[in-house]
């Protein structure tokens, strides 16, 4: 099939590149003509396992393009995935301005039939407004040219983005139209294997369901993140109570994990765009509000807690972060609980020493040069001198560190774990003042 996807973020791209791996013909548009170049040398301008080889054999195989031509990528295909950003707007809400962009650019230049798919993670009724938008755009336009339109909306993670859409658990197809259905099931054939995992429905039950997920996901942590300060205040281990709730099948072990906050470029964002859009039909999103709040009390912990330490004059002090990225196996720095570490300790007046394996450059483009933060070649050389570690990524690299040498290269060995990778006997072993998250202060 012929598929036009708009966008070349996390979601475009690697829906791209799968879609070209099983044979469909793919172009990719985007207005970044520096971006677009330089996929054109399969350079990917974010760090995600796989997806740089994956895209150079769908070029080697002619069966993938990129290009900054809306009509030619309007025109080439009878499908077109629209998969640019929804940001959130001062409001909470999610700005849609790309997406209804791309809708005018379909009716410009549409000459034949076309099927328009949502796969962004848009507002619930967005899909039905394109189609609204596109028709009347070509009605004022006088051209009577079918036009369908569907939700299709992506799950993938960051970090294993080309496995999760390779091996999608469900299919989510949110279409009016049977034929679209039926064309869309031969779309993803290759992918709905071993079972059914074609789940046709409305666009808006499609367009809620990603945001239902998100949210679920997102409470699940919030939920996690109040056991945990409970456990702290009553004097109780949040990890064996992780362990002890999740035995339990209907809890289940998944994403149970207490930190310090969720992060990246999809909770935040959904949590609050849905949140709005229930207050747009009178509804108010209690639940929401508070996993929302909780997660921004919780972003702050590990600043407030290396005051809580040192006091809240931080001038004299250094301290070394480990991980930058909101989680492992990415370069995203985008509402990392890093930033509120980082922020928190210099408008205490303290300074920074931090290592990512992955996040540098991005941590450069967002702070700039600045003379309260030296980044570091290695995890060892932030420690150097450094008054304390706080740990906000569990990168792999940090779960077995030598625990000699960091006492050594700190002045004093005092860690504060955000991520609970230690066990807390053994850092008193060790002679390590140790504070994690919900371990019974
Ligand atoms: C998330 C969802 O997991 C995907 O299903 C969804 O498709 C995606 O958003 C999206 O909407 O595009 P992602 O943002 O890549 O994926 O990252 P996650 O692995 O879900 O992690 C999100 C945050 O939650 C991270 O900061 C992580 O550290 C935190 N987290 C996760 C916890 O604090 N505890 C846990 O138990 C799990």
């Amino acid at each position: 099939m012929n598929i036009t996807i708009f966008g070349s973020g996390y979601v475009g791209l690697v829906q791209a590149a799968i879609f070209a791996d099983v044979g469909h013909r793919v172009i990719c548009m985007d207005v970044d003509a520096d971006r677009v170049e330089r996929l054109r040398d399969a350079e990917v301008p974010f760090f995600e396992p796989g997806l740089s080889a994956l895209i150079q054999s769908g070029m080697d195989n002619q069966l993938l393009s990129f290009t900054t031509d809306t009509k030619a990528a309007v025109q080439a295909s009878d499908y077109l995935f629209i998969c640019v950003g929804t940001p959130s707007k001062s409001d909470g809400s999610a700005d849609l301005t790309y997406v209804m962009q791309v809708a005018s650019s379909i009716a410009r230049y549409m000459t034949s039939r076309k099927v328009v798919v949502t796969k962004s993670t848009v507002p619930v009724g967005t899909t039905d407004q394109v189609l609204a938008h596109i028709k009347q755009a070509l009605h004022d336009q006088g051209r009577d040219i079918p036009i369908e339109t569907a939700s299709n909306p992506e799950f993938l993670k960051e970090g294993s983005a080309v496995k999760d859409c390779q091996s999608p658990d469900r299919i989510v197809i949110g279409t009016r139209s049977p034929k679209v259905l039926e064309e869309m099931r031969r779309m993803y054939r290759a992918f709905n294997r071993n079972h059914e995992k074609i789940m046709p429905m409305d666009p808006p039950s499609a367009e809620m369901t990603k945001y239902a997920s998100n949210a679920m996901l997102a409470t699940k942590i919030s939920f996690m993140n109040e056991m945990a300060n409970i456990a702290e205040a009553v004097g109780a281990d949040i990890e064996d109570v992780r362990r002890g709730m999740g035995a339990d099948p209907r809890i289940g072990y998944q994403f149970i994990y207490p930190g310090c906050g969720y992060g990246g470029s999809c909770f935040p964002k959904d949590v609050r765009a849905l949140k709005f859009l229930a207050g747009q039909f009178g509804h108010r999103a209690e639940i929401l509000t508070a996993v929302h709040d909780t997660n921004q009390r919780q972003k702050n912990k590990l600043a407030e807690r290396v005051m809580a330490r040192f006091g809240s004059d931080l001038s004299q002090r250094t301290i070394a972060v480990w991980g930058l990225s909101f989680k492992p196996n990415t370069d995203d720095m985008r509402e990392a609980p890093s930033r509120y570490v980082l922020e928190g300790i210099w408008s205490y007046g303290g300074k920074v020493r931090a290592y990512d394996p992955q996040a540098m450059a991005a941590c450069r483009e967002i702070y700039g040069e600045r003379g309260d933060l030296v980044l570091t070649e290695h995890k060892e050389e932030a420690l150097e001198g450094a008054d304390a570690l706080v740990i906000c990524t569990e990168w792999k690299a940090f779960w077995s560190p030598d625990f000699e040498q960091v006492k050594s290269a700190l002045k004093q060995p005092v860690i504060f774990d955000g991520r609970n990778l230690y066990n807390p006997a053994h850092m008193e072993e060790l002679g390590i003042e140790y504070y994690g998250i919900g371990r019974g202060l």
